[in-house]
């Protein structure tokens, strides 16, 4: 048994598209749990250290004006493997190559505005939820 929490980001294109609760109906209907939910606009801060290891990428300033152009939703997420399966949920990085029944597969075209964030390894999730959620905000 490996009960993993994860964060999953609703990003600021699925919200204003209106499928936070689409979204959030896919991995609670696997069977996880939403143990943390809040809406926020991300700060450039915030996408700094979210995105610590993209910061120095190419893509990275046009990452950074799509994630703070408007209100995204955070949510912590518990399960059996609750990481591996929200990230096959989410489908390929790149909507062109995500599988149609995953969330990308399924609502995006193209690969910056791909509607979905989900932690990629549970060093990832641990310092994720450090940074969007306070301790008292996740339940259990
Ligand atoms: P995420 O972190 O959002 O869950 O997505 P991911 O693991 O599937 O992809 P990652 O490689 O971590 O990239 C983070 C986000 O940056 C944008 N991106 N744009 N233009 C590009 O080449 C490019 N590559 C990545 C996407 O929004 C991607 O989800
Ligand atoms: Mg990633």
């Amino acid at each position: 048994m490996a009960i993993e929490t994860t964060l999953v980001l609703v990003k600021p294109d699925g919200v204003r598209r209106g499928l936070v609760g689409e979204v959030l109906r896919r991995f609670e209907a696997k069977g996880l749990q939403v143990v943390g939910l809040k809406m926020l606009t991300m700060s450039d801060d915030l996408a700094a250290k979210h995105y610590a290891a993209h910061v120095e990428k190419p893509f990275y300033p046009d990452l950074k004006a799509f994630m703070t152009g408007g209100p995204l939703v955070a949510a912590a997420l518990r399960g059996e493997n609750a990481i591996a399966h929200v990230r096959n949920l989410m489908g390929a990085t790149n909507p062109a190559n995500a599988a149609p029944g995953s969330v990308r597969g399924d609502f995006c075209t193209e690969i910056t505005e791909n509607a979905v964030h989900g932690s990629d390894s549970p060093e990832a999730a641990r310092g994720e939820l450090a940074l969007w959620f306070a301790k008292g905000e996740i339940q259990g």
